[in-house]
């Protein structure tokens, strides 16, 4: 009898590896949070598209929050003029003083860069944008867009480069409240694109973002554990920091692709954020 529940205990969670191994559909883990007409699921809610018109964008966000975590999503712009239009992955604490990581596509006019801007939020304090150009042309195929987050490091990644580290160093603000992963396309013409001088071009609308991907590898807060533990594999040793390759291709982004660092912006802050120091 024992041996019979072991192997049955150990068939389960083999089934539970192979099935997390597959692409999850979008309402397994997700559900919409506003703009319910401009989301639209295909293929079995394996793709879920966004799409912002005249009357209204729209966002989707994870059924729970978590504490740690590797949040990834498969993510294809909106194609062509797409100026005014800020699309979405991010993940978001909803407390008073929230927590939140960041990726904005900012839109852009036919034939311009790609600009992705980066945030931070820690206890309510935000402010600490960074902006890359995107060296391909994330229009046309799937890129993957991820945050690695555990209590030592926060990494952004694209298609596995990293582009953003923000440490967990003493005295610092540094997000460790449970978020939701989310993803939204709204009208951000008054900031996003050439500083708000580039609005929307409605005759291109709808504006459609297309994302896959939906398995999250987050701890989750219902599961009771201490989301720091070194048992969770983004919390082994080794995600502690960069490793040599990728601190050689995030070097090579810091040098090649920044436009734009709070911690150079002495008109904003006279005093360089602390962060900013170590
Ligand atoms: C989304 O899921 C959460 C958690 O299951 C639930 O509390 C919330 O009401 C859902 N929202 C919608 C719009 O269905
Ligand atoms: C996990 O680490 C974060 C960041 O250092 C810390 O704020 C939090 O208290 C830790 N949580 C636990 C349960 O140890
Ligand atoms: C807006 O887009 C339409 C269709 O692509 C184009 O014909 C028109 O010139 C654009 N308007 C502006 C102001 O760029």
């Amino acid at each position: 009898m024992g041996f019979h529940l072991l192997s049955l205990g150990a068939l389960l969670l083999l089934l539970t590896r192979v099935f997390e191994s597959q692409a999850l559909p979008f309402d397994k883990n997700y559900n919409i949070s506003w703009g319910n007409n401009n989301v639209k699921s295909l293929n079995k809610g394996e793709e879920i598209q966004l799409s912002l018109d005249k009357n209204s964008g729209c966002g989707i966000q994870s059924k729970q929050s978590y504490g740690s975590g590797s949040f990834k999503m498969r993510i294809k712009l909106p194609s062509k003029d797409s100026a005014g239009v800020v699309t979405t992955f991010y993940l978001h604490s909803h407390t008073s003083h929230h927590d939140e990581l960041d990726f904005e596509f900012l839109g852009n006019r036919e034939g311009k860069p790609h600009t992705l801007q980066t945030n931070v939020f820690a206890n309510g304090v935000g402010d600490r944008e960074q902006r890359i150009q995107l060296w391909f042309d994330p229009t046309t195929n799937f890129h993957d867009y991820s945050i690695l987050w555990n209590s030592h490091q926060i990494v952004f990644f694209v298609d596995e480069i990293p582009i953003r580290v923000y440490k967990n160093h003493r005295g610092i603000g540094y997000p460790s409240q449970p978020m939701q992963s989310e993803a939204t396309i709204w009208n951000g013409e008054t900031w996003a694109t050439e500083n708000g001088k580039a609005k929307i071009n409605w005759s291109n609308s709808p504006f459609i973002a297309q994302f896959q991907g939906f398995n999250i590898e987050g701890c989750s807060s219902n599961y009771n554990l201490n989301c720091n533990s070194t048992k969770l594999w983004w919390n082994y040793e080794k995600f502690w920091k960069l490793n040599q390759d990728q601190e050689k291709s995030y070097q090579d982004i810091r040098s090649k692709n920044i436009i734009y660092d709070y911690c150079k912006d002495t008109n904003r802050f006279q005093n360089i954020p602390l962060e900013c120091l170590k």
